[in-house]
């Protein structure tokens, strides 16, 4: 047996180093240093902006830290939305993605529904300061757009007979309960399709799923 070269061990334990450090020292820096100014003068929490790549959730374990890594980032949206709090106080998906159960797309809500809550909720949250200054413009929120198909793959999806089959939205959305803002949490590729199509014997016809 030869031994490994030195190069591949350096190599190596740069690689842990590396995983060790993107993972532990972002957690550091939001809980290691004690904020020592009264209470009342501390910011909330729970009030902060949080894009979730910039500034680690400081409730995440080391573990959910780690796993992050290897998923695919959320995009950058316009206001930090998040998907934890709101399915927290008991909201349902079809609450704001009225349409999945009757037509080709979910649909995402227009401002004047969030503003229905938020102008009283959560109004020192400078995320909902700027959804607010929208609104007052008439104005809806420019969302980011996080699941499709390219265009030249011409690819019908249609969600109505997938809800009527009750198929769960966790099977093609991963656990949003966790989530902030959305991200791909379950990769849809023909393959993917076609395999649940032919397990639930449906349609595996090309023009089924192309136009
Ligand atoms: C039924 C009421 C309700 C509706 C409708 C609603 N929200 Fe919320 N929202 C809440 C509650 C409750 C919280 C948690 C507030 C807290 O933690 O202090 C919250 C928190 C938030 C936050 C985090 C605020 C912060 O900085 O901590 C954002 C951003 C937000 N909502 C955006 C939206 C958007 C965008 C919509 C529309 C798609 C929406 N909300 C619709 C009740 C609602
Ligand atoms: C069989 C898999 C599947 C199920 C089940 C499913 N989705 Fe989807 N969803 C998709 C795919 C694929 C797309 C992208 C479709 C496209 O761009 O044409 C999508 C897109 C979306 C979008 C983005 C835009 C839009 O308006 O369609 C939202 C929001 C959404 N889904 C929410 C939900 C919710 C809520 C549920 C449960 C009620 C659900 N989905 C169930 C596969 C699924
Ligand atoms: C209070 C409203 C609200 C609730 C409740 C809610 N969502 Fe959303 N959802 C949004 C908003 C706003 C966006 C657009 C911002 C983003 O991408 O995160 C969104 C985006 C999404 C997207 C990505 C859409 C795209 O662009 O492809 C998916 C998938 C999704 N939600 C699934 C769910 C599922 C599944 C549930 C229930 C477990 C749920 N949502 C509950 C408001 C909501
Ligand atoms: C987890 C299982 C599952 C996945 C994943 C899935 N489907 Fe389906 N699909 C179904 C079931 C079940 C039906 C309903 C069949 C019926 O009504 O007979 C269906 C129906 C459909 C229909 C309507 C067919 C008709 O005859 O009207 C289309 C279109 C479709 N799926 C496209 C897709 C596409 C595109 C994808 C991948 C992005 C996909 N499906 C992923 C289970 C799935
Ligand atoms: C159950 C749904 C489904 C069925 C049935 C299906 N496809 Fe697809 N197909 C897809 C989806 C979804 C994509 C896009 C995948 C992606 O973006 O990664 C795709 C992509 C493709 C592409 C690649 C397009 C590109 O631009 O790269 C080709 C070619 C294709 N399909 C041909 C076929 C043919 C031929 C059949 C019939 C034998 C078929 N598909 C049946 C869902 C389906």
């Amino acid at each position: 047996m030869t031994r490994p070269p030195a190069i591949t061990k350096f190599l190596a334990l740069g690689a842990v180093f590396a995983i060790f450090l993107a993972v532990a020292v972002p957690g550091r820096k939001a809980s290691g240093r004690e904020d020592k100014r009264p209470a009342a003068e501390k910011p909330d929490q729970d009030l902060q902006s949080s894009d979730p790549r910039e500034s680690p959730d400081p409730q995440k374990s080391f573990w959910e830290r780690f796993t992050d890594l290897f998923r695919t980032p959320a995009p950058q949206q316009p206001i930090a939305y998040t998907h934890k709090k709101h399915l927290a106080v008991g909201m349902e998906c079809a609450n704001c993605h009225q349409f999945a159960e009757t037509g080709p797309q979910a649909g995402i809500p227009h401002a004047d529904f969030c503003m229905v809550c938020h102008q009283a909720i959560a109004t020192e949250s400078p995320e909902i300061q700027k959804m607010t200054a929208l609104w007052k413009q008439g104005k809806d929120i420019p969302w980011v757009r996080v699941y499709g198909f390219e265009k030249e793959a011409h690819v019908r999806f249609d969600h109505a007979p997938h809800i009527r089959a009750k198929v769960e939205c966790q099977t093609c959305h991963g656990d949003m309960t966790q989530e902030t803002v959305a991200r791909v949490l379950v990769k849809h590729t023909m393959g993917s399709c076609i395999e649940c199509h032919k397990q639930e014997e449906a349609s595996i016809d090309c023009m089924t799923c192309h136009f």
